[in-house]
């Protein structure tokens, strides 16, 4: 494994979409064009807030910000990586190492404990075994979660399957951590402690995109920007750039969370590739 050149003080954003089109199905009957030149640079620490009505293209582009999708036109770059110029290999990698998914429905592997789950990544990731279990229950612990680490999935509340899914998109130490609509299925109660472990996380250094559709989700982030109709309508600021993230309550706690953070990716000098 070699790193890129890492980024100076004067950083390039961590993610840069430029000027990107998706169409789905393209050139049939069924062609649908979801983006529609989308340009947005996101600097490394920031937590942004994607919003925008139903299909208006918000899953669309996180997917190709996690490199789930591509681009039909346009440049995607992590760290000024072209993602388009990497191998399949490599881009496996990006996904395990350096990105954290949560989606709305938590996608928990069923009848499986909370430490398996979020031990997944790291069997992708070659992690030993020993070596595994100490990050997943570090990561379970950060996540409030370290006294349920043998209970089943289906075993938990939707706010705690949320907080483990939340454990195995950090137990690799991702320095960027994308989140659709995490809060959706979620109580006001369980909505408010998922986004405690996002302030903290952002506090502690991770870059976050979050997808919502509620205000009170978007008002914890420090950037809002909106989607309509596959294109950029508004981008504003809510909080800087360098600064905790609005609505969090608990600094002690997001000083531990740097303290044990489950690695340092999020000071990483850059994306590494094989
Ligand atoms: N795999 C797909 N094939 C064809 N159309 C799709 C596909 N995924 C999404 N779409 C369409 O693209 C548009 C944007 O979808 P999406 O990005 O999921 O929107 P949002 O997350 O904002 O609700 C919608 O009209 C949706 O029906
Ligand atoms: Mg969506």
């Amino acid at each position: 494994m070699t790193a890129l050149p890492a980024a100076g003080p004067a950083e390039k954003p961590v993610l840069l979409l430029d000027r990107l089109h998706k169409k789905y199905n393209p050139g049939s009957q069924l062609e649908v064009h979801v983006l529609k030149g989308v340009s947005l640079a996101v600097e490394r620490g920031d937590y942004v807030a994607i919003m925008g009505h139903s299909g208006s293209g918000k899953s669309t582009m996180l997917n190709i910000l996690g490199c789930l999708d591509v681009p039909t036109e346009g440049r995607y770059l992590i760290d000024g990586v072209d993602v388009s110029s990497l191998s399949e290999a490599q881009l496996a990698d990006v996904r395990n190492q350096y990105l954290g998914f949560v989606f709305q429905s938590f996608n928990l592997v069923r009848r499986t404990s909370a430490l398996a789950n979020v031990e997944l990544p790291l069997v992708y990731a070659g992690v030993s075994r020993s070596e595994r279990r100490r990050r997943a229950q570090t990561a379970l612990e950060l996540v409030g979660l370290g006294d349920r680490t043998g209970h089943m999935s289906n075993e938990l509340s939707g706010g705690q399957q949320q907080r483990v899914a939340i454990a195995r998109a950090i137990a690799t130490g991702p320095a960027i951590i994308l989140a659709d609509e995490p809060t959706g299925n979620l109580d006001s109660q369980s909505t408010e402690e998922v986004l405690q472990i996002f302030g903290r996380l952002n506090a502690a250094g991770r870059t976050i995109v979050i997808i919502t559709h509620e205000d009170d989700v978007a008002s914890h982030a420090k950037r809002v920007v909106i989607l309509a109709d596959g294109r950029i309508a508004a981008d504003r600021r809510n909080a800087p750039l360098h600064s905790s993230p609005p609505g969090l309550v608990d600094l002690t706690a997001a000083e531990e969370t740097t303290e044990i953070s489950v690695t340092d990716a999020a000071t990483a000098p850059g994306v590494v590739v094989p």
